[in-house]
């Protein structure tokens, strides 16, 4: 690592010394990702507890330091070159609360945790709720933006707030937490009544995606009533490769990682993906995965 990108992450660390949580300096990315992709991060900081989360958000925000919360690595596809900046990792917060009308759990917990808590809608999603609220997950059954009662987050001018489901601004994939980058510090949830079992929900995943390899799951948001599957499959580009990344023969929405894929090679596949879809079909497709710009 260059002597000033040194500097840059022994000052990030200093700024965070008195934070209750854990610190690595000039951490690989990759193994925190469900792509298995990505170069170090200046500082990959894991807090023990929510506010730490919340002042080291703060913090990076104050000293203008590029900031990114993590939680399961799914749907993000850091660059090789890494992240000259703060990585926050919210696997310590874990912690889940009953509540009168359903449960509060902190961005950390898992969505497989939700999921056998009864959001079946859920059943094979990868990731965290703080992630699915931001990204509103969901499968063809519902989003998560269905099920949440509020959200707590840190706004621009650094209060902490409440936010209640319709102030969400939840859309498909979407939410202000997505669109103003806002953290998400806690969710309440209200659980659906019927418990429905997930085996098959998990099977068909199973049967129609290539979940044996890293990737991150669909990379682009279906156009408006069209699969964006369909469109590649039928654009031909299935199984086009670009050095250890695929574009999946069991479903085109899925780049997969083959065991040495780089960022440059899925963002390569990506273009021609978007190239070969509008030739065809007179379509522009948007990426649903986040590309953290090198
Ligand atoms: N199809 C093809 N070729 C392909 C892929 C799909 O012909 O390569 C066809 C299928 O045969 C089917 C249709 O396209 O007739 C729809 O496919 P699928 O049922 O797999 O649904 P999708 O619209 O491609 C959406 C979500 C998935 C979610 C599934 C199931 C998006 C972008 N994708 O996929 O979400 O798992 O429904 O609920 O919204 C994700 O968000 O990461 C994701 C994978």
């Amino acid at each position: 690592m260059a002597a000033e990108s040194r500097d840059g992450a022994l000052s990030l660390l200093r700024l965070l010394e008195d934070l209750p949580g854990e610190r690595r300096l000039e951490e690989p990315l990759a193994p925190y990702t469900t792509f298995r992709i990505g170069g170090p991060a200046w500082v990959l900081f894991f807090p023990h507890t929510v506010e730490a989360l919340a002042e080291a958000v703060q913090r990076a925000r104050r000293e203008d330091i590029p900031y990114r919360i993590i939680g399961g690595g799914a749907k993000v596809l850091f660059p090789d070159t890494g992240f000259p900046g703060l990585v926050i990792h919210t696997g310590w917060l874990r912690h889940i609360q009953e509540m009168e009308n359903g449960i509060w759990v902190e961005p950390g917990f898992p969505i497989s945790g939700l999921v056998k808590r009864g959001l079946w809608v859920l059943a094979g999603v990868p990731g965290s709720a703080g992630g699915a609220v931001v990204m509103n997950a969901g499968t063809r059954y519902g989003s998560i933006s269905s099920y949440v009662i509020s959200v707590q987050t840190l706004l621009p001018n650094g209060t902490v707030a409440m936010l209640p489901s319709q102030e969400c601004r939840f859309s498909y994939r979407s939410s202000v937490f997505r669109e103003k980058r806002l953290p998400v510090l806690g969710v309440g949830l209200r659980l659906p009544e019927e418990i429905r079992p997930v085996a098959d929900l998990l099977a068909e995943r199973q049967r129609t995606q290539p979940l044996d390899y890293p990737s991150a799951g669909c990379v682009f948001r279906n156009p408006e009533g069209i699969s964006a599957g369909w469109l590649i499959d039928q654009a031909g580009l299935k199984g086009a490769r670009v050095g250890d990344a695929k574009i999946s023969e069991k479903h085109a929405n899925f780049i997969v990682n083959l065991g040495q894929a780089r960022a440059t090679h899925v963002l390569s596949l990506i273009a021609e993906a978007q190239e070969a879809v509008y030739r065809s079909f007179g379509l522009s497709l948007s990426l649903e995965l986040e590309v953290i710009s090198s």
